[in-house]
């Protein structure tokens, strides 16, 4: 299947939810941001299937196959489709996510497509809301400037704590043993690789 690579998230065709909210049954969440292929849910699921994982992702091809692979595979893994920064608080109930998970978020790294960004003030605060008290954001891209983007943008933010300590990346890897597809990527071809990690207060 042909899959498009990019979609502007400021576009007016995103603005309504059109998605299908996750049916979800009381044990805990994980929602990954931007998920594409759902690589990193996928794994996290076959290490933890006693939670539920769920993708927010705004390519609707890739919400449908990783749909059909979930219900292949038999994991507790669900797409929706959506414009994050817009829909999280429709897709989820507030105080229901355990974890937020936002893998390199880009590709809008450069100036003029700023705009674009997925982390911004309005995306923290859908988490904010769907965040129960005590839950964990973690953050990693190979962009500096995207990093430091979402570092400003939950510093920011006085219902998120930042477990390194005030403007400081999370120096100690990746704690979940799983790793998403531009993950892998980016530590195959020796990117430094830029984290942050948030509790909700
Ligand atoms: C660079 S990819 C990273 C995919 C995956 N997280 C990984 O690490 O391999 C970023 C993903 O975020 C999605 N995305 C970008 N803006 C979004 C938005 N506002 N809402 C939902 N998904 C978005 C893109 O379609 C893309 O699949």
């Amino acid at each position: 299947m042909r899959l498009r690579q990019h979609v502007n998230p400021t576009q007016v065709h995103f603005a309504r939810f059109r998605g299908a909210r996750p049916v979800l049954d009381g044990r805990a969440i994980e929602i990954e941001v931007g998920c594409a292929d759902a690589q990193f849910l996928f794994e996290r699921a076959a290490s933890d299937p006693a939670r539920q994982y769920v993708g927010l992702e705004i390519r609707e091809d890739l919400v449908a196959q990783v749909n059909r692979r979930a219900r292949s595979h038999r994991l507790p893994v669900q797409a929706v489709f959506c414009q994050a920064q817009l829909h999280m608080t429709e897709i989820l109930p507030p105080g229901s996510v355990d974890r937020v998970y936002i893998n390199f978020p880009d590709p809008w790294f450069k100036r003029r497509h700023h705009a674009r960004r997925m982390v911004d003030a309005a995306l923290a605060d859908g988490i904010a809301v769907v965040a129960r008290l005590g839950a964990e954001v973690f953050v990693q891209s190979d962009v500096w400037d995207i990093a430091l983007d979402a570092m400003a943008t939950f510093e920011r933010d006085e219902r998120f704590v930042n477990l390194a300590g005030e403007w400081t990346f999370w120096r100690a890897g990746n704690p979940y043993g799983v790793r998403s597809w531009r993950e892998q990527n980016a530590e195959a071809t020796g990117l430094p690789i830029w984290r942050i990690r948030y509790r909700r207060r």
